[in-house]
């Protein structure tokens, strides 16, 4: 076989595996329906990551690699849409919206008209441009005639397809212009804002603000790293193809890899599309993503364009919005809250107000920066929203109605609490108290919270008893308390005092990764926690690593690998971790609890192990057995290597390793190295 010939084999080997991660991906993402295992799809995507390093000229820009490909950027260039991106009229009445359906009616002299109905979703509207079924441009709506040409950020959304998904076979459209909306789920959001938070980082106010910061970072790696989603709703140009109804668009769109909301429902009845008003307002809540209506289409395209548009509104669309989770009322006070981490929040206590079933009579105002932008002040009227099940927070304020007996309010120069000092660090104030009661109450909440060892049934008013009364200094002073103690405290009965103590003794079995995030170390929210267990054998690993063991953890960076150092050198951690030892908290590795594992002689201890090529036991845990044995793993060969386990059709790494006369073992005997342990795991 010729060079060339060789090469073209190349390029359609790797063409066919950029084909299945694509459909994998497409299962996994839009379809919620993985077909193979993680393992397996890592499998695929390192082996085309390989064979893409070995011929860079073969990758091309649909690439699965090229989701996070780019550099960052100086700033985003502008892109005008060929068709504008219109705007919706919008409703909040039941009345509104009938005599919205009856023009319609009129003016389409009175024929049959089927509606197509949607959520809307509360994120951004977007447009993407495919060129022969390939994504090549992506760009913000901005005012409608020009946004922002973000690509490469939206190129990281994973249910984004990179190219079409045709299961028809079909040739791909010349050009497509998709429509739709980002957001970032309701449950992803409070994932994010709680690892910001940890890392002392900013948080978002609602998802929309969570999904337009995210989208609009110059460096992509950013964006990656942030929970987007996209939902379809609509196309601009579509060239080759004539659409008749809406209905069939979004069935097209579908069917080529988009996600496309599952709530949407088509009726012929105006009646039924009131019901579905109704009905989808009652589900609002249960919903991962925030909609704020719905939004009304007419199905036909014919009389869709009979309708036309007016100033920047189709006059065959129309949002019938939800009323909205917000309200005036009255700040009657500013208050300070001091954080887990000694930050200073202050809180707008409110004059009680009821917003869509709830009484809310705080709202964070997050720190002194945003308290002076929206420049609220004791005794202003203000608009408070409620987002969901987010915190509710103080949106803006009525300044018509100012009287001049507003007060403003500054920030303290002490802790409000223990009287510390307190230190600016960008636009967040914190207590430097070391004994400070707010903090340790926090730190305990955060302690015993569902996420964290999750000790049902204790809760914060609990636990700010046993603070104020000296029963507890740190955490572990949890597990020494007895029932004589818990029915000192207001209120506490026999049988809820034993159903905290069983809770307690339930909770020292947990896992490290839970483990790490209950201890509540600056900047390690769950994921880094996660991170840090799968990384580390055990406390005693974690405990005694340095700032290159941090750092060499992709993900971990310098700031978080000096508080994990910090945190660890202090006394006050030292006395924790014994406590809890000797209170009894056992923790599991991946189904394995260390006590006993400890028994295990640590065969790989220090040595560096490289997977290659194709191995039965799935690469995860072939990779877990490693770290819980005392051997780290790395994803390259160098010198440092130890071992080299060479699976079926290994690759270049077993080429390097042969070059550097690197140890390389099989599979059989990689298992008889582990063996004694396994059975014992
Ligand atoms: S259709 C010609 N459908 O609402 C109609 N929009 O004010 C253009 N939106 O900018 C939009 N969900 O950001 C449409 N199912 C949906 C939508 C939706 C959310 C947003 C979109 C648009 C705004 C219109």
């Amino acid at each position: 076989m010729g060079v060339e010939e060789g090469k073209e084999a190349v390029k359609r080997y790797i063409e066919d595996l950029r084909k299945k991660i694509h459909y994998h991906n497409y299962r996994y993402y839009v379809l919620n329906e993985p077909e193979i295992s993680d393992a397996e799809y890592d499998r695929l995507f390192k082996e085309l990551e390989e064979l893409e390093r070995k011929y860079p000229e073969l990758i091309t820009p649909d690439s699965p690699t090229q989701r996070v490909g780019a550099k960052p950027l100086e700033e985003f260039g502008a892109y005008e849409h060929s068709i504008p991106m219109l705007s919706l009229n919008s409703v909040t009445t039941e009345g509104e919206v009938r005599d919205y359906d009856e023009r319609v009616r009129r003016m389409l002299g009175g024929e049959e008209i089927e509606y197509v109905v949607e959520p809307k979703i509360d994120g951004l509207a977007m447009e993407l441009v495919y060129e022969n079924g390939v994504f090549t441009v992506g760009s913000t709506r901005g005012d409608g005639k020009t946004g922002e040409n973000i690509t490469q950020n939206l190129k990281t959304i994973k249910t984004i397809p990179l190219r079409f998904f045709a299961e028809t076979g079909a040739p791909p459209l010349p050009l497509l212009e998709v429509r739709g909306e980002v957001f970032i789920p309701v449950s992803k959001f409070k994932e994010l804002n709680a690892e910001l938070g940890a890392r002392g980082e900013k948080m978002f106010a609602n998802p929309r603000n969570a999904a337009a910061g995210s989208v609009r970072q110059l460096d992509p790696r950013v964006t990656a790293s942030r929970p987007l989603d996209f939902f379809a709703y609509g196309v601009g140009r579509a060239e080759g193809k004539e659409f008749s109804m809406h209905w069939e668009v979004l069935d097209y769109l579908q069917r080529m890899g988009f996600k496309v909301s599952p709530v949407i429902r088509r009726f012929k009845e105006f009646k039924d599309v009131i019901k579905y008003h109704e009905e989808v307002k009652e589900k609002r809540d249960v919903l991962d993503y925030e909609i704020d209506g719905i939004v009304v289409k007419v199905n036909s395209i014919e009389q869709q364009n009979r309708l036309g548009m007016i100033s920047r509104s189709p006059r065959w669309a129309i949002a019938y919005k939800f009323p909205a989770r917000e309200e005036f009322t009255r700040v009657n006070d500013i208050q300070v809250q001091v954080g887990r981490t000694g930050a200073l929040t202050p809180v707008a206590i409110l004059a009680p107000v009821q917003i869509s079933g709830v009484t809310v009579s705080r709202a964070t105002l997050h720190n002194e920066d945003e308290l002076r932008k929206k420049d609220v002040r004791i005794g202003d009227t203000v608009v408070v929203e409620r987002a969901g099940d987010v915190i509710p927070e103080v949106v803006s304020v009525i300044k018509s109605k100012r009287t001049g007996a507003e007060r403003e309010f500054r920030m303290p120069d002490r802790c409000p609490v223990c009287g510390a000092e307190v230190l600016k660090e960008g636009p967040i104030v914190r207590c430097i108290g070391v004994s400070c009661s707010a903090q340790l109450k926090e730190r305990i909440k955060h302690f015993a919270s569902l996420r964290a060892m999750n000790v049902e049934g204790l809760g914060e008013k609990v636990i700010e008893l046993l603070v104020d009364r000296n029963l507890v200094s740190d955490a572990a002073d949890l597990f020494s308390l007895t029932k004589r103690d818990l029915l000192k405290l207001e209120r506490m009965g026999d049988k809820s005092a034993q159903n905290i103590l069983d809770a307690m003794e339930k909770s020292k079995h947990t896992t490290f990764s839970r483990l790490i995030h209950a201890l509540g170390i600056r900047h390690v929210g769950e994921h880094t926690a996660s991170l840090l267990a799968d990384n580390f054998r055990d406390m005693e690993a974690l405990r005694n690593a340095n700032y290159e063991d941090l750092i060499s953890i992709p993900e971990i960076g310098p700031e978080v690998a000096k508080s994990i150092l910090l945190f660890f050198e202090q006394g006050s951690t030292k006395e924790l971790l014994k406590k809890l030892e000797r209170a009894g908290v056992r923790y599991e590795k991946k189904g394995v609890r260390v006590a006993e594992e400890e028994e295990v002689k640590k065969a790989l201890e220090g040595k560096t192990f490289v997977f290659t090529g194709r191995i039965s036991m799935p690469r995860e845990e072939a990779k877990s057995i490693v770290v819980r044995l005392g051997g780290k793993v790395a994803s390259s060969v160098s010198k440092r290597t130890d071992f080299v386990v060479a699976g079926e059709e290994a690759g270049s790494k077993l080429e390097q390793a042969e070059t550097l006369g690197v140890k390389i073992i099989d599979e059989e005997e990689f298992r008889v190295m582990v063996k004694e342990v396994v059975k014992t795991v």
